[in-house]
């Protein structure tokens, strides 16, 4: 199956393209004919692969023109320039056809030199728009309100007055995977079919090198967890969220229970979105998650989704054999996982959020917890791979009986306990305080008056003791 998936790549072909015969050629023009690749101007434009003259031959003498639209490209940027030049530069590169993708790029403000590079790739390449939003002020210099008028506005834009059914959402930051339009093509059938799914996404929040089976470009799951970078929406999903889209912070808003209403979206094993942290620096999250991110790059894996049926992941199916597999898999022992063998899955429980960071820990997987989910999380399981083999780190309830996965809920509190575990790490595991670390108690309260550091203390938020 997964050598079937599996493309040649296409710097190959051209060489291909020399010896086999037409009617093996013909199955490939499909993938290879692209307008978008004959690029006018290499000194402003940079495609990430080359083109050969004979695939742009191919591509006008054999006119078959799949001129249905799939979906729209939403392309978020503001003021970086040259990172908005490199992420439209793939993107146009990669699009099969500009009849089957739009792209709407979405500028907040009016930096002259964003603007110029957008107005270039409008002229360049058909169906190709620029939008430009007023840009909000900003105050404090947190940049979050700001971005969430910016996403409102734009996919209010998109989907109610250009009407479009389906969006997939990018910001100029991002770099992206080879089969990046065969995955969202796929994922739009995914989408349409299971209404458990509410987003395609094309990234694994534990996606570094170690933690992924990089053999497995083919592995599609479902997380709880919205990882957006790179994801699909349809136009119901966006009449339900458009009204209530919150003012600031509004990717942990789709993480809430309430806004989230128990559906998932799926992810692949390997990402299909980098961040390009050389031409966007920091982001939002000023580098916080710099050390992740950078071990995160966008898949070569290069495979035509259409070939794998949305039965992998539709609820029922996909639930049942999750179940199956996490009854097969070994326990193994976290302080000594010399002697796993390839051949088996393993599992691991956490019972309480100590547990979670503890197994968390040790793997370099996200700590975090947004509405009670750790990132990738699908009832509470978050998988890696470890020397080779597939682990599976599930809570106690579904370790003891695999068949309760879906009875699995998640506890909001964990959030809380989990800014406590941060605040321990920073204030007490490192002895800036070496009293009993309880930022509650009176004692610990006016440490922090005495330093000066009231106010951060407050800044941290609410916080559960644990
Ligand atoms: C390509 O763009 C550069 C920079 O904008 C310009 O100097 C050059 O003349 C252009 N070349 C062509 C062939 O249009
Ligand atoms: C843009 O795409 C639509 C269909 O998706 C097509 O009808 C239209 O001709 C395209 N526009 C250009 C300028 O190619
Ligand atoms: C950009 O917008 C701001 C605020 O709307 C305005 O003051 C400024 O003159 C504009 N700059 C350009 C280059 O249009
Ligand atoms: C989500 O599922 C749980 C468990 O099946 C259920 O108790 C809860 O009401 C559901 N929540 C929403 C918002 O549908
Ligand atoms: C790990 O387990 C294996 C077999 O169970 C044992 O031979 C080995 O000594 C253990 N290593 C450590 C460091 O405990």
């Amino acid at each position: 199956m997964k050598r079937v998936l599996r493309r040649a790549a296409s710097k190959h072909a051209s060489t291909l393209f020399k010896v086999v015969c037409i009617l093996v050629l013909c199955s490939f023009i499909f993938y290879l004919r692209s307008e978008d690749r004959q690029l006018k101007n290499d000194t402003v434009i940079h495609a990430p692969r080359s083109s050969s003259t004979e695939e742009e031959e191919i591509s006008t003498q054999v006119n078959i023109h799949e001129d249905k639209l799939i979906a729209a490209v939403l392309v978020f940027c503001a003021t970086r320039p040259d990172a908005l030049r490199n992420h439209l530069s793939q993107i146009l590169a990669q699009r099969p056809s500009h009849y089957q993708y739009h792209i709407i790029i979405s500028q907040d403000g009016n930096k002259t030199t964003v603007t110029d590079v957008a107005k270039r790739f409008v002229k360049d390449f058909k169906n190709v728009t620029h939008i430009q939003h007023e840009k909000t002020e900003i105050k404090k210099r947190n940049n979050y309100p700001a971005i969430s008028a910016h996403y409102k506005w734009a996919l209010d834009k998109v989907f109610k007055e250009f009407r479009y059914d389906h969006v997939i959402v990018t910001e100029d930051d991002l770099d992206i995977g080879n089969d990046f339009f065969s995955y969202f093509n796929w994922g739009k059938q995914v989408l349409n079919t299971d209404d458990t799914i509410w987003c395609v996404s094309a990234w694994n929040d534990n996606g570094g090198g170690s933690l992924i089976d990089t053999k497995r470009g083919d592995l599609v799951w479902r997380t709880d967890f919205f990882p957006g970078l790179g994801w699909m929406l349809s136009k119901e999903l966006w009449e339900e969220l458009s009204p209530g889209f919150p003012a600031a912070y509004w990717d942990d808003w789709m993480r809430k229970p309430e806004v989230r209403r128990n559906r998932s979206c799926i992810r692949p094993e390997i990402s299909r979105t980098s961040h390009n942290m050389k031409l966007a620096g920091k982001g939002s999250s000023g580098g916080m998650f710099k050390d992740y991110l950078s071990k995160i790059s966008a898949s070569s894996a290069n495979i035509d989704f259409s070939l794998l049926p949305t039965t992998v992941v539709q609820k029922s199916s996909y639930d049942k054999r999750l179940v199956e597999d996490i009854e097969n898999a070994r326990p193994f022992d976290l302080e000594n996982t010399t002697n796993m063998e390839k051949t088996y899955n393993y599992k691991i429980s956490y019972k309480n959020i100590r547990d979670w960071h503890r197994i968390a820990g040790k793997f370099k997987l996200m700590t975090d917890i947004r509405g009670g989910m750790q990132r990738t999380a699908y009832y509470g399981v978050v998988t890696l791979t470890l020397n080779d083999c597939r682990v599976f780190v599930v809570p106690e309830t579904t370790y003891q009986k695999p068949s309760e996965l879906t009875n699995y809920v998640y506890d909001s509190n964990w959030d809380k306990q989990n800014r406590f575990i941060e605040f321990e790490a920073y204030y007490c595991k490192t002895k800036k305080y070496t009293g009993k670390c309880d930022p509650h108690s009176p004692e610990m309260i006016a440490f922090f008056k005495r330093k000066g550091w009231k106010k951060r203390l407050d800044d941290w938020g609410e916080m559960i003791v644990v």
